[in-house]
């Protein structure tokens, strides 16, 4: 399989502190990828680095074949990105955010596209009240659907499914499982480790800025191992 994100030696610092220390990584085709750590572990650092958010201090990352330092720009025009806390333009309906988005990817069959995902998350009956009116959850909803809206190959997602109903996460989860079954290909961040073991197909742990473990969940699950005491174990061994 074809590896759509790689990174060799990516360091990124913020004065002293090195947030994402040497790092290199690669993720396949197809893959759910789930990158854990605690808040403050260098997660959002990554993704915005990945999606030519934020410069690196060292390294190399290549996403889609397309080197990010680059070509920022063509990145993000192919995969999706849903941003850490971020939530739509308060002054926009749910509708208008999606058509404006749809536009600026110059999609077309916008309407059908717009549908599909109302009636997937459940938020039709709310696509005309402005942003700032809605819920967390729904607010979340429309996050989910701008950075899908496109039908990207990869897509990028910090912190996911936070604010979302059991409902919800359960529609959003069983969507990711049918985006990764179909060849899509997932990274996303999280620090809730229940939900990596129950999506991701591998993961990366990630602390102080280093990748202390890579390796798939269902080597985890043959090993008889909860992701959580695996964690909790490797964090501690490093604090000592
Ligand atoms: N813009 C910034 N300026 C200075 N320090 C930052 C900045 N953004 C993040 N950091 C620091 O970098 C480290 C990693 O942060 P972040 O990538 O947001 O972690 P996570 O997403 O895992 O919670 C933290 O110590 C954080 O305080
Ligand atoms: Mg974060």
């Amino acid at each position: 399989m074809e590896n759509l994100i790689e990174i060799k030696n990516l360091t990124k610092k913020y004065g002293d502190l090195k947030a994402v220390d040497n790092i290199s990584l690669s993720v396949e085709e197809g893959q759910l990828f789930g990158l854990l750590g605690p808040n403050g572990s260098g997660k959002t650092t990554m993704i915005k680095l990945m999606t030519g958010q934020l410069k690196p201090t060292e390294g190399n990352i290549n996403v889609m074949g397309t080197d990010v330092l680059a070509h920022s720009v063509e990145v993000r025009e192919l995969v999706g990105i849903i941003p850490e806390q971020e939530t739509p333009p308060s002054f926009l309906t749910a509708e208008e955010y999606l058509h404006f988005v749809a536009n600026i990817r110059k999609l077309d069959e916008i309407e059908a596209r717009c549908n599909k995902w109302f009636d997937l998350l459940d938020f039709r009956n709310e696509k005309e009240v402005l942003c700032k009116d809605l819920s967390r959850g729904t607010r979340q909803k429309i996050m989910f659907a701008q950075a899908f809206i496109h039908e990207p190959k990869l897509a990028f997602i910090d912190e996911p499914l936070i604010n979302l109903d059991p409902v919800i996460q359960k529609k959003v989860k069983d969507y990711l499982a049918e985006f990764v079954k179909n060849k899509g290909t997932i990274f996303l961040s999280t620090h809730v480790l229940q939900i990596a073991e129950e999506i991701c197909t591998k993961i990366g742990i990630i602390y102080k800025g280093n990748i202390i473990h890579e390796g798939s969940i269902k080597e985890l699950q043959e090993k008889n191992q909860h992701l959580e005491d695996f964690f909790l174990k490797l964090v501690k061994e490093k604090n000592k």
